[in-house]
This record gives C-alpha cells, sequence and structure tokens, in this order.
C-alpha cells in the first residue's frame, strides 16, 4: 500500500488527517465565505433597523438569502423563519405546534431513529400531558407506511419523520408520509438537515408544513438555521422579545450566517445533481473495496433509500474502541456514543435490530464535496490494515471463520 492509516505516511495527493464525518458538520465552502465576509465588517447593521442605510442594505441581503433558502425547497421566501440551527427549529416546529394546536389534540407521532432535538423535545412535551408514538422502524431503516396510517387518532395533530437519517442515511418516503398526514389534516414537520442540498425536497410535492434545515451540514455556516412554515400554519414562539420574524422567532438576525446560508442553497440547488452523483461514486468505491477485502461486515441501512454520502458499517469481531484508535488519521463517527461516563451503542443501529456488539463495533462515514478518489482509496486501505489486524488478535473471529 502506498500510505497507511496507521503509519500516518500518505500519498502526496492526500493531506492528512482525512475528514470523512460530513454529517456531524462540513467545512465551509470558500465561496460561501467570500459572500458572507462584507457582513462581517462594512455592512454590519441591523436588519431590524428601518431608518437608515445600514438597515436597510443588510435587509436586502437577508431577503435575497430567504428566497434562496426558499428556493431549493420549493417553498415561498415569506414561510422561512431564521434561527440558530436546527435544534432551535426542532423544538421550535414540534412545541409551537404542540402549544398551538392543544386545543384539537394533544397526540404526536415521531419514529425512534429521530435525532434527540426531536426525541428531547416530544419527551418533554409529555411531561406536559402530550401524547407520544414511536414509531419503530424496519431493517433498512424506514418506516412503516401502514404501520403510521394505523397510528393516527382523532387527538392527532403533528407528525414528525426526519427527511434523511445522520447516521444510516436512511430516506424516508416523505410522499408518502404527507399523504397520510394532509389526508387528516395533520401538520407534517421533517428535520430535513441531512437531506437539504443532498437529494431534491419539494415542500408541496411532500406535503410538508414545517420543515427544520441549518446550514453548517451543506457547507455553511454554524450557528444559523431555519425553520419553513408553511403559510397558514401557525405556531407559537418559543422565545420572546422583539418581535423579528414576524413574531415567531425574536431575536437580532445573524447577517453574515444567514448570508452564507443563502449562498450555500443556491451553490447546492445549481450542483446538486452532478455533485450528489460524484459522492455517492465515492462512497460506492469504498464499499465495494471494503466488502471485497473484508468478511464478517455489515452494511447498516438499506442501500435503495439512502443518502449519496452515506456509508455506515459494522466490522464484527472487532472493537469499538480499538478501531477508532487505530484510524487515528481518518475522522470518522462511530456507533457509539459518551453518554455521562459509559460508552452506549448507538439507539438508531440498535433501532435496526442490531446487537450491543455490532453497533459498537460500526463506522459512520460521511463523505462530501471536497473528498477525492485519492483519499477513499486511503481510507479503504487503512481501514482493511486495521480490521484484519485487530481480527488477528480476536478469538471470537477465529472462532467463527
Ligand atoms: C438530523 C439532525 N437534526 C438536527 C441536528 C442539529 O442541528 P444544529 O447543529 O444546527 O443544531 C443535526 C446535527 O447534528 C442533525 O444531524
Amino acid at each position: 500500500m502506498s500510505g497507511n492509516a496507521t503509519n500516518g505516511h500518505a500519498p502526496t495527493d492526500v493531506k492528512l488527517p482525512i475528514y470523512l464525518d460530513n454529517h456531524a458538520t462540513t467545512p465551509l465552502d470558500p465561496r460561501v465565505l467570500e459572500a458572507m465576509m462584507p457582513y462581517f465588517t462594512g455592512k454590519f447593521g441591523n436588519a431590524a433597523s428601518r431608518s437608515h442605510q445600514f438597515g436597510w442594505e443588510v435587509q436586502t441581503a437577508v431577503e435575497t438569502a430567504r428566497q434562496q433558502i426558499a428556493g431549493i425547497i420549493g417553498a415561498f421566501a415569506q414561510e422561512i423563519v431564521f434561527t440558530a440551527g436546527a435544534t432551535e427549529s426542532d423544538n421550535l416546529a414540534i412545541k409551537g405546534a404542540a402549544e398551538m394546536y392543544r386545543e384539537k389534540g394533544n397526540h404526536i407521532i415521531t419514529a425512534v431513529t429521530e435525532h434527540k432535538a426531536v426525541l428531547d423535545s416530544c419527551k418533554r412535551l409529555e411531561n406536559h400531558g402530550y401524547k407520544m408514538t414511536y414509531l419503530p422502524v424496519q431493517l433498512d431503516g424506514l418506516v412503516d407506511l401502514d404501520r403510521l396510517k394505523d397510528s393516527f387518532t382523532d387527538k392527532t395533530i403533528l407528525v414528525s419523520i426526519m427527511a434523511a437519517n445522520n447516521e444510516v442515511g436512511t430516506l424516508q418516503p416523505m410522499e408518502g408520509i404527507g399523504k397520510l398526514c394532509r389526508e387528516r389534516g395533520v401538520l407534517f414537520h421533517s428535520d430535513a438537515v441531512q437531506a437539504l442540498g443532498k437529494v431534491p425536497l419539494d415542500v408541496n410535492k411532500m406535503n410538508l408544513d414545517l420543515a427544520s434545515l441549518t446550514a453548517h451540514k451543506l457547507y455553511g455556516p454554524k450557528g444559523c438555521g431555519a425553520l419553513y412554515v408553511r403559510s397558514g400554519v401557525r405556531i407559537s414562539s418559543q422565545i420572546d422579545g422583539g418581535g423579528q420574524e414576524r413574531g415567531m422567532r425574536s431575536g437580532t438576525l445573524n447577517v453574515p450566517g444567514i448570508v452564507g446560508f443563502g449562498k450555500t442553497c443556491s451553490l447546492a440547488q445549481e450542483e446538486m445533481p452532478e455533485e450528489s452523483c460524484r459522492v455517492a461514486g465515492l462512497r460506492n468505491r469504498l464499499r465495494d473495496r471494503l466488502t471485497a477485502a473484508l468478511d464478517q461486515l455489515a452494511i447498516n441501512g438499506g442501500m435503495e433509500h439512502r443518502l449519496p454520502g452515506n456509508l455506515n458499517m459494522s466490522f464484527r469481531h472487532v472493537e469499538g474502541e480499538p478501531l477508532m484508535v487505530g484510524l487515528k488519521d481518518i475522522a470518522v463517527s462511530s456507533g457509539a456514543a459518551c453518554t455521562s461516563d459509559k460508552v452506549e451503542p448507538s439507539y438508531v443501529l440498535k433501532a435496526l435490530g442490531l446487537s450491543d456488539d455490532d453497533a459498537q463495533s460500526s463506522l459512520r462515514f460521511g463523505i462530501g464535496r471536497f473528498n477525492t478518489e485519492a483519499e477513499i482509496d486511503y481510507v479503504a486501505e487503512g481501514v482493511i490494515e486495521v480490521v484484519s489486524s485487530l481480527r488477528e488478535l480476536s478469538p471470537a473471529y477465529e472462532a467463527k471463520s
């Protein structure tokens, strides 16, 4: 091998460490940074200042960004509410809709594989008398539409299902879910963070009423998000104050962040068809190399309905921690997360039916815009080398093979 992940020697076209954790966050695209720069210095006004030039010029920039963000999801600009990120958007959508429609009902449907920003918002509502249904998922990560259909009651006010999962990349049947909700007059919210700019999203085709978005998963800045709120849908604000964003979210707007968010959406809208093919090609190259060289591995989640840049694999008979230590030149996520002082297997992988051991021995590869073929080859060789050498020490692997 020309270089490997354990000795730190890489071919000249590969710079270490390699970033393959694009579901956690993405690097800022230099074109986005360039668009943002003037709004840190010369154009520093408050978008709510109506009486002078400093306010007017940034207000225009904010409205342009609102159009760019709306454009990529088929919405109207006035349906975009700016927030500080998708955690806030999820909280606002779920708690805001629950509070607003309390008279109508108190039942909400979501899925066990949602992001914690959704699940913990739902848990808090349970403490306030709301009833939740947490739908299980199938082995491929998809929710079952018949099961969803059976879960509606006359008290159901909201369904919240993510468009794409952040661990296994599963793309949910958004049009089918939206149709069921619309037929019953139930609001449909989606955490669309991972899907935005990676796969087509259309709020009208999908009958979405609320959608959470964030810039930093799409080569934009951190700390800037949005909630799409369909015109006519009302939500109770969760942050009160100056009444910005039509009273739905008070607080001075993060103008440089918003300009960057708009720019990154317009770039993604233009480049998505070509980029998603290229990224899926890299993902498939990595998958094919690993499956050709290693046995006893499993791909977590179905391949058919999946984000182009996502690969999640379990390497049986290898422990998670030494695997991550061995791959120190490669930034990936493991199937285990530290909660307080314990290492817990991922609840998403467990929901797909994985054992604790298989979940702990898994890696999430998140491939993005700036990854190259040479990097993918280096990663594949490194993973093969580390997994093979750890297995040499594993009596369990020896017994199975
Ligand atoms: C699916 C999903 N929802 C919500 C979030 C939270 O987004 P933010 O970091 O903008 O608060 C993330 C990011 O970790 C995510 O992957």
